[in-house]
């Protein structure tokens, strides 16, 4: 790249991130209630940064009791019409909010890598159109909220179950992913007839509050409401409150375990996607063509790690180990880490202090084991420019035990741990060795292994030859303690966000069944 070019796109980073913080500014303060930007009750707010630089891009009301009162009744004053709405005008509703996060695009995804840290043209750009097409796609199914008939032994009872919305949905999300986690929860709740009150990640909160203003447009005022706050503060009256009928949450396993625990007296329901340990795994006759890239996409390092299919443990078998190691290592230099909002970065910021400590934390405990090598990375870059934000190379390290730490806790930085290993079945039985249980991939010419693997993992999203991130149409969720349900297709809005009927309807002669 020449020096100009370089500048072009300095210039057109700094543009965009001038234009995205513009609109940071103006949502800052703000909540989306009964369908305005409105300034939350709550007096306080909290300041949200760029990670890229750590400069402030606007303050976020604390929201608590005061504001979830208000966004539940909203909510519940809105379900009463919106559930007689048609399914499927509901669904045309979507729609065109989809098309108004397109023709918007642009904007949504320079707010979303200001909010987070995640590079544009990586991360911040298929993140929006992937929310685009998972909206779209929940409006088009909302005509697929089919009851069934059942049959009968008496010819003139006809019995049969409805697919009704439950009412007031409370949604919990994080930061790393956050629209299209955001769509995920509320697209197939508002196309099934709930109305939705969502809780933001503290850390971007602006980027979810844009995409629902502008979603909003095409939507029935109090239909769809966002709040932010902190998760005892704000997260757990909006879990508790009687009016909420389902919650819906993507985080953290302790976080999931408490909130199901708020909804447990009330009989709530609740949808939860946590975490993972994700095994990548390569047996000697894989097609290394396919495998390195491979474990690189799958260590999700243009998102720093911070995603919950990451495959963190990579397993490879001994007779391949260093050609393996120098083929990822090789591409490794090929990341470039830099501003997120400029289009030459491959790899962005961590969101938060709070989650760097966590991966400075996790290279300490490398540092000091004594057999661990660092394959590439473990070590923050030397340019002053990434010394402003919280920058972290991708780092891949090997003669960590299994027992370490860091092959065992899910770290959610840019840290990958190799093993080697000789046997399959022992290669199994540690790959299943975490209490998650939600994303494995595989990589052989070997069909008989492949389903031998399939049959034996512990894991939910199960890939073979290949590690892609989930996607819209493909059912997907964890096994064990890496959560309850699945999302993102048709069976998540029909299991999560719908409560039924059974009706048995006599035409009017005696049933002689008791
Ligand atoms: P977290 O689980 O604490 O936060 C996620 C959401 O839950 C946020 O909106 C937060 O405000 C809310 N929350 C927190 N405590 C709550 C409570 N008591 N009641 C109701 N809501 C509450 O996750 P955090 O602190 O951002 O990240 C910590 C770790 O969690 C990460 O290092 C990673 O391991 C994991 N994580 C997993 C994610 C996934 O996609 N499965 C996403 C984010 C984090
Ligand atoms: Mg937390």
């Amino acid at each position: 790249m020449t020096d100009l070019a370089m500048t072009d796109n300095q210039t057109a980073a700094m543009q965009n991130a001038a234009q995205a913080l513009a609109e940071t500014r103006r949502l800052s303060g703000k909540v989306l209630i009964d369908g305005q930007l409105r300034k939350a009750q709550a007096e306080e707010n909290f300041e949200v940064i760029h990670p890229g630089d750590l400069s402030v891009i606007g303050q976020a009301p604390k929201c608590g009791k005061a504001d979830v009162d208000t966004a539940v009744e909203v909510a519940h004053k809105a379900f009463v019409k919106w559930k007689t709405v048609a399914a499927r005008d509901r669904g045309r509703m979507l729609q065109k909010a989809a098309d108004a996060i397109e023709a918007n695009a642009a904007m949504v995804e320079r707010v979303l890598a200001l909010d987070t840290g995640n590079a544009l043209r990586t991360q911040a750009r298929p993140e929006t159109g992937s929310s685009i097409d998972l909206t779209r796609m929940f409006g088009g199914l909302a005509g697929e909220l089919k009851g069934e008939t059942i049959p009968s032994a008496h010819p003139d009872v006809l019995q049969y179950s409805t697919r009704d919305p439950v009412g007031v949905v409370a949604g919990i999300i994080p930061w790393n992913a956050p629209l299209f986690l955001f769509v995920a929860k509320v697209a197939p709740a508002i196309a099934a007839g709930n109305t939705v009150v969502v809780k933001t990640a503290e850390q971007a909160p602006f980027c979810v509050l844009f995409l629902a203003e502008i979603m909003n447009r095409e939507l029935p005022p109090g239909v769809l409401n966002v709040i932010s706050g902190y998760g005892e503060d704000c997260g757990k009256p909006l879990v508790e409150h009687p009016a909420v009928r389902k919650v819906t949450f993507t985080g953290s396993l302790a976080v999931g375990q408490a909130i199901a625990s708020y909804a447990a007296p009330k009989l709530c329901p609740v949808t939860l996607e946590l975490g993972g340990k994700n095994p990548s795994i390569v047996l000697q006759d894989a097609d290394l063509d396919l495998a390195i890239p491979g474990i690189i996409d799958g260590m999700r390092y243009t998102r720093q790690g911070q995603a919950c299919t990451a495959g963190t443990r990579v397993f490879v078998q001994e007779s391949i180990y260093d050609q393996v190691v120098a083929g990822v290592t090789a591409k490794l230099a090929d990341i470039k880490l830099g501003n997120p909002m400029d289009e030459a970065t491959d790899m962005g910021a961590i969101i938060s202090a709070e989650q760097f400590q966590r991966t400075l934390h996790y290279m300490e405990i490398a540092h000091n084991t004594p057999d661990a090598r660092v394959l590439f990375g473990g070590q923050r870059p030397s340019d002053p420019e990434l010394g402003k934000g919280y920058f972290y190379p991708p780092t891949l390290l090997d003669g960590l035990p299994l027992t370490s730490e860091l092959c065992q806790d899910e770290i959610f930085g840019p840290v990958a741990t190799v093993l080697p290993f000789t046997s399959f079945d022992e290669m199994i039985v540690n790959a299943n060795d975490t209490p998650y249980g939600l994303a494995a991939n595989l990589w052989t010419r070997d069909l008989s292994r492949a389903m031998e693997y399939v049959d034996r993992i512990e894991a939910g999203f199960v890939q073979v030859n290949q590690c892609v991130a989930p996607r819209s149409n493909v059912s997907y969720g964890g096994l064990k303690m890496s959560g309850l349900g699945k999302e993102y297709a048709l069976d998540s809005m029909l299991n999560h966000f719908t409560c039924s009927k059974t009706v048995l309807i006599n035409r009017g002669t005696p049933n002689p069944g008791l």
